[in-house]
């Protein structure tokens, strides 16, 4: 029915990243990423700037992966692409190029949800263990904060998410604060492996179920800094090492409070993380120890995977081609996209 080798171009514009990738079944030829700079000075993604910049990426950036994976046009047997959910101005440079290309190549299509594909980035072939189903993926992202239960490829349920801020943007809202520059999470990644994680505390949120919630957190660092700052104008650059490892630590005990009690209840050991903040040393380190501690099975992405990338969303779009899950060219772009 379907190709022996399933050759799949993947394509993902759902933020800030303009990627494509090749996917040969489940091996990645070539994953190839331009990020954007633009965004630094502001704090966070301009929205009108990241459409742009997908624009003018889109082209040279997937013609990069196809040259770097020694692959033609037409040996292309389907295109997975981004639908959503994100940036609408973001998604739909993805969206279009994909289905104008599917069109003119006359091959099917697949609108692959963005989250699936941070989780199922832990199914492309390294040739290290992968997770067994049923397990607990930690999504980790910018946009979001997730528990999710997997129990196949294409069969997840959400068990637990942020109610306000994602984990990212408490590490983006922290550095801003700061006076760091945009994306701030892998710079108080950095300064907190030099500082005491236990110098400064924070408030901690009550939050019901399997729930996340970070905006008391980002609160209560801003009145802290502010306070800290009138007192000694200097604290900050003193400081920074002590106060990026101290915010680091209260948001993974916050992520870790809700995934033991999710690994709990549902009596799971196979747990994962994903997303761009699983990228995080501390959250890396975190887990594996917890692991340790409570006799679960862990996973982690391969560092290029956590963050947004096009070899995720081909490796969900491999999935979904076995299954035949193929988009019309009527599909569109989704801001919010159903699980
Ligand atoms: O998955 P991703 O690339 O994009 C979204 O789908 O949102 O995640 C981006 C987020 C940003 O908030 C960024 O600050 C955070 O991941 N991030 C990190 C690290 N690397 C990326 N946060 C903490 N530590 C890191 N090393
Ligand atoms: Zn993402």
């Amino acid at each position: 029915m379907f190709n022996k080798q399933t050759i799949i171009l993947g394509i993902e514009s759902s933020c800030d990243d303009t990627s494509a990738a090749i996917l040969k079944n489940n091996a990645v030829l070539s994953n190839v990423i331009a990020g954007q700079k633009v965004h630094e000075s502001f704090g966070g993604v301009v929205p009108e700037l990241a459409s742009r910049a997908h624009q003018q990426n889109i082209v040279p950036v997937v013609h990069e992966a196809l040259k770097q994976a020694g692959i033609t046009l037409r040996e292309l047997d389907a295109i997975a692409f981004t639908a959503g959910p994100g940036l609408l101005g973001s998604l739909l440079v993805g969206t279009s190029f994909a289905k104008g290309l599917a069109l003119g190549l006359q091959i099917p299509l697949i609108d692959v949800n963005h989250m699936h594909g941070h989780i199922l980035a832990h199914f492309i072939d390294e040739g290290k263990p992968i997770p067994a189903f049923p397990f607990i993926c930690l999504t980790v992202s910018g946009g979001h904060t997730q528990l999710v239960l997997v129990k196949d490829f294409l069969d997840m349920e959400i068990i637990g998410s942020t109610i306000d801020d994602a984990a990212g943007e408490a590490f983006d809202k922290t550095a801003k604060i700061l006076g760091l520059p945009y994306p701030g999470g892998p710079l108080i990644d950095k300064y907190a492996q030099e500082g005491d994680p236990h110098k400064f505390q924070f408030a901690k949120p009550q939050i019901p179920e399997l729930n996340f919630s970070f905006s008391g957190l980002k609160t209560s660092i801003l009145y802290f800094i502010q306070k800290a700052v009138k007192e000694n104008p200097d604290f900050i650059a003193q400081e920074l090492p002590n106060i990026c490892a101290s915010v680091q630590q209260a948001i993974l005990d916050i992520l870790f409070h809700k995934l033991e009690k999710a690994a709990r209840e549902n009596n799971i050991t196979e747990i994962a993380i994903a997303g761009g903040v699983s990228a995080n040393s501390g959250l890396r380190k975190r887990l594996q120890e917890t692991g340790e501690k409570l006799g679960w099975k862990t996973y982690i992405p391969k560092f290029e995977y956590c963050t947004d990338n096009a070899a995720m969303i081909g490796i969900t779009g491999y999935y979904m081609y076995q299954k035949q899950l193929f988009a019309e060219q009527s599909v569109s772009a989704k801001a919010r996209m159903n699980f």
